[in-house]
Order: structure tokens, then C-alpha cells, then sequence
């Protein structure tokens, strides 16, 4: 089959690769019809992970099950399903607890599982052709009758969805609060939506990138760009100099200052200063316990110089950690089906296999018109102008 393989940074390849298979009586295996390119994909991407070489890339996956284990029941061949990119066993303490972004047995030495991605165990992704999904019961949704109307919606149930609702759980977001986000990816917009679905009174969206933020502001979000005035002085004067009353970081640690340069402590210590005091902070970008390619000391060592004391002081909490994609994502789905949320308004470009490589180079750059990116394994055609929304 043919599959989008890493082969260091900034380097991925389509080739030929074994195909995916049936491994254990549990597995499903899924012909996948969409698979996205995720900001995730990117800390792999430039080299800033231990990713290893020849490993296929893509955790965001939806596709048809074309084959059954002996051993799966619910799940039958035909079935149009949505795959969290968690990997969980569905009987470690965690996943009877429904937190499934850390699965006890399925990478063992360490809480959590996913496919084609750096330390999350030795799962092929689903940027190709096939996907073999371990315990196919638990880790596939099956989709309702209009799964493949709205598969551009149904596929950001991988991920984006359930972690951008994620955010606003672990920053306890109620009906009437207002919300800041920092990151206007598609996890930060997918934030967005979901605060705007839980009934925030005010949503503010902080990037430099115009072009997402004009997507945030579509939303029903104020856009905030951060490289016209300190975010955290227009978030105050949106806030009666209070703060908002939750916050969101969903940029992770590659974020920077207006000039582009990273600085891993920049978003949590505005984040801080932009909150009320005893107001929470939810943190799905990710952050991670090594960076050597990093060019602060600190970060290289998973450290940062962050603002305890202020921190201290205003009685914040903070949350963080892996989307369990699995609480949320049959609950989150109805709300597609039923019309109430359109996810797939964040989506810019629907393209080949094929077209993988550029793709990337295009969304690692953050260009004009690159917001969110869906493979679609069965379209052979690499033409763009063709495909692009
Ligand atoms: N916790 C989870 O389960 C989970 C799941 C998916 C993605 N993630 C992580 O969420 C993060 C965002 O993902 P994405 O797909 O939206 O990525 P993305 O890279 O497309 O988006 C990040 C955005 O942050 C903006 N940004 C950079 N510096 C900033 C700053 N100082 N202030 C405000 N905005 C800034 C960038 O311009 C960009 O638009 C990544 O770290 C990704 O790995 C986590
Ligand atoms: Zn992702
Ligand atoms: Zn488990």
C-alpha cells in the first residue's frame, strides 16, 4: 500500500509500504477515506521529536472497515468508522475511567497510545491506504447514516473536535464565562466552537496569523493579533481589566513572539496575566519533557521560566494533557448530525496522497489558505486548483 512516511526532518516521502493487516483477533482493519495533517504532525515533522525514520505519520483517521478479527463483535465489515488517535485497551484503570489518552497496556512504560506518533508506541498511522486498528470494538466510533455526507465533519472527531472541547473542559469553561485562546489552529478554533457550544458569553482568539483569526472571527470569536499590541493588554481591556474568565493554550511549545522566535514560556505566562484571578487554564498544545534541538537551554531540558508566583497569587489552576478523545467524541458527533456544529469549516484543502510532502512544507509554514489539510487516500488526481476550497 502506498503510505506517507517519515524520513526525518522536514522530509516525508509517499511510498510503498507492507500492508496493513489483521495482527490480533481484536483488530479491525479500516480502508481509509480521510486522514489529516495535524499541528502534532509538525513537532514530528521539523525534526522536533524522537520520531523515528520509516514510521508512516497520521493519527486522524476515518475510513471503511473492510476486514474483522475473530474476536471483534460490535464492529461489521462496511462499517464507516471514526478512530480516535488515542489507542486504548478499553480495561486499564484509565480507559474504565474513560481517560483513554492514557491508556495502561497498550505502550507499556508508559500512559498512552496512539497511531504514527513519536514515544506513543509502535502503531502505524493512517496516512495511507490501510490502517489496522487494535481492539477494533473499543477504538472504533461507528458513524451514523449520514457518515459519508459529512465525512469532512465525522474525521475531525479523531481529534481536533473532542481536544479542542478538551480544552474547554479542563479550563472548567461554564455557560456566561468568557473565554481567551491562545491559537487559532485548528485545535484553537475547534476551542472556539466548543466554548460557543458550552455558552461562553465572549470568546477572544489570540495568533498573528490574519487569516485564521479572520476564521475565529467568523466563529463568533474576537480575533486578537498578537503582533499589533500585547495580547495581554487588549485581553484586559476586553475584560474590565479583570481578565477572562477561563483560558485556553492551544499552541504548545514551539510558540513565539511576534518576530517568530520561540520561547516556550510565552503563551502559559501570558496566559496567566490575561486569566482572572481563581480562573483556570486549560493546556492541550502540547509540551514535552525534551527539546535538544531547541535553541534555549531551559527548553532543551523540558524546563521553562514560568510565572509561579503571579500564577500563586491569582489562586489560578491549570490543566493539562492528552485529549481523551473517546469521552467525547459520540456525544460531539450527534451534535454533527443534528447540524449544531460544522467543524469542517476550518477545512482549506482536500488533497492526494501524493500531494502529502507539499502539503506539509505548505502547513508547516503556516501559508495564506492552509488551515486544515485532509489526505484522502482514494483520490488520485494531484490536482489542486481542482480540490482546494
Ligand atoms: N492535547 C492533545 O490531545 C492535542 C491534540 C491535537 C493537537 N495538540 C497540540 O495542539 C497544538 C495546536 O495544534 P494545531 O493543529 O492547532 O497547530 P498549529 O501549529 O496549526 O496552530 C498553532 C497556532 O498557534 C499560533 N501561535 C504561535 N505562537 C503563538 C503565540 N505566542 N500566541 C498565540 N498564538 C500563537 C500559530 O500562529 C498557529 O496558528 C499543537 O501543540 C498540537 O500538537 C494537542
Ligand atoms: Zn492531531
Ligand atoms: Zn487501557
Amino acid at each position: 500500500m502506498k503510505a506517507v512516511v517519515y524520513h526525518g526532518a522536514y522530509d516525508v516521502r509517499v511510498t510503498e509500504v507492507p500492508d496493513a493487516k489483521i495482527e490480533m483477533p481484536t483488530d479491525v482493519l479500516v480502508k481509509v477515506t480521510s486522514t489529516n495533517i495535524c499541528g502534532s504532525d509538525l513537532h514530528m515533522y521539523e525534526g522536533r521529536t524522537n520520531m523515528e525514520e520509516g514510521n508512516i505519520l497520521g493519527h486522524e483517521n476515518m475510513g471503511k472497515v473492510v476486514e474483522v478479527g475473530k474476536a471483534v463483535t460490535q464492529i461489521k465489515v462496511g462499517d464507516i468508522v471514526c478512530m480516535p488517535f488515542n489507542i486504548g485497551c478499553g480495561h486499564c484503570q484509565n480507559c474504565e475511567s474513560g481517560l483513554t489518552g492514557y491508556c495502561l497496556t497498550m505502550n507499556p512504560g508508559f500512559a498512552g497510545a496512539a497511531y504514527g506518533f513519536a514515544g506513543m508506541g509502535p502503531y502505524s498511522g493512517g496516512q495511507a491506504e490501510y490502517l489496522r486498528v487494535p481492539h477494533g470494538d473499543f477504538n472504533c466510533l461507528k458513524l451514523p447514516e449520514d457518515a459519508l455526507e459529512k465525512e469532512n465533519d465525522y474525521v475531525m472527531l479523531s481529534d481536533i473536535f473532542p481536544t479542542g472541547y478538551h480544552a474547554t473542559e479542563l479550563a472548567r469553561v461554564m455557560p456566561g464565562d468568557s473565554v481567551v485562546i491562545y491559537g487559532a489552529g485548528p485545535v484553537g478554533l475547534m476551542a472556539a466552537l466548543s466554548a460557543s457550544i458550552k455558552g461562553a458569553s465572549k470568546i477572544m482568539v489570540v495568533d498573528n496569523n490574519e487569516e485564521r483569526l479572520a476564521l475565529a472571527e467568523k466563529m463568533g470569536a474576537i480575533p486578537i493579533n498578537f503582533s499589533k499590541a500585547p495580547a495581554v493588554e487588549q485581553v484586559l481591556e476586553l475584560t474590565k481589566g479583570l481578565g477572562a474568565d477561563k483560558g485556553c493554550e492551544c499552541v504548545g511549545y514551539q510558540c513565539c513572539d511576534k518576530h517568530g522566535t520561540e520561547h516556550s514560556n510565552t503563551t502559559m505566562n501570558e496566559l496567566v496575566m490575561s486569566v482572572k484571578a481563581t480562573g483556570c487554564i486549560g493546556v492541550v498544545g502540547v509540551f514535552v519533557p525534551k527539546d535538544p534541538k531547541s535553541k534555549e537551554p531551559l527548553q532543551q531540558e523540558g524546563l521553562m521560566a514560568f510565572d509561579f508566583g503571579n500564577f500563586w497569587m491569582k489562586g489560578q489552576c491549570i490543566a493539562t494533557g492528552q485529549a481523551n478523545v473517546k469521552t467525547y467524541n459520540r456525544q460531539l458527533s450527534t451534535l454533527i448530525s443534528a447540524g449544531k456544529a460544522i467543524p469542517s469549516q476550518i477545512v482549506s484543502h482536500e488533497l492526494s496522497l501524493a500531494d502529502a510532502p507539499d502539503a506539509y512544507k505548505h502547513f508547516n509554514e503556516r501559508d495564506n489558505g492552509w488551515t486544515k489539510i485532509i489526505l484522502k487516500p482514494e483520490m488520485q488526481s494531484s490536482n489542486k486548483s481542482a480540490t482546494e476550497k
